[in-house]
């Protein structure tokens, strides 16, 4: 989803805090095919491999409108962690949630702030998103997307 821009000759960025920078594999960063920019209010310069850097979400929305990217760009995702995806869900701009639920417990130490249903809804399917139940390895899993209702 991340990878493919809808618009022919752009490209998507991935906008994502250092720690989730750093949690990709060193072979696997930057994402490919996008552009990269990663957020910390510490790092003076981009980390290795990452395209840009921003101090703060609204400076890599600006980022977006500078004359270098503002041609090339299509679509925006963000890509966490926590309190990145608690900023976006709680703003104002029209926004899509994409979240597949795993239908397993496990132990773990950063989570998705909650869904408010009083800001989004459910939809009932979204190209390219598989519906039902799907199966990996074992474990079950759905898709959901949601989209903000509040602007
Ligand atoms: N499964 C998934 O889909 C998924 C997605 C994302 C992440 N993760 C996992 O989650 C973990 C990381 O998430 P996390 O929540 O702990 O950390 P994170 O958000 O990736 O990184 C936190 C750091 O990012 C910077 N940052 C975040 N928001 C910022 C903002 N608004 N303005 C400026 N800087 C900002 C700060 O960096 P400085 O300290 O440098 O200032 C902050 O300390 C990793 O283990 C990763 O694998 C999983």
């Amino acid at each position: 989803m991340t990878m493919t821009p809808a618009v022919e000759g752009k490209k998507n960025v991935v906008l994502m805090g250092r720690k989730t920078w750093f949690s990709i594999p060193a072979s696997n960063r930057p994402l490919k095919n996008r552009i990269n920019i990663v957020l910390s209010r510490e790092l003076k310069t981009a980390p290795d491999g990452a395209h840009y850097l921003a101090s703060d979400f609204s400076s890599a929305l600006h980022l977006l409108d500078s004359p270098e990217l503002e041609k090339q760009v299509d679509q925006l995702w963000i890509i966490g962690g926590s309190a990145l995806y608690k900023e976006v869900m709680e703003s104002s701009d029209p926004r899509r949630l994409f979240v597949t639920r795993v239908l397993k417990q496990y132990d773990c130490d950063t989570f998705i702030p909650d869904i408010n249903m009083n800001k989004y809804k459910l939809l009932p399917e979204f190209p390219g998103v598989p519906t039902g139940l799907q199966e990996e390895n074992g474990v079950q899993y759905i898709f959901e997307v949601y989209e903000s209702t509040d602007h």
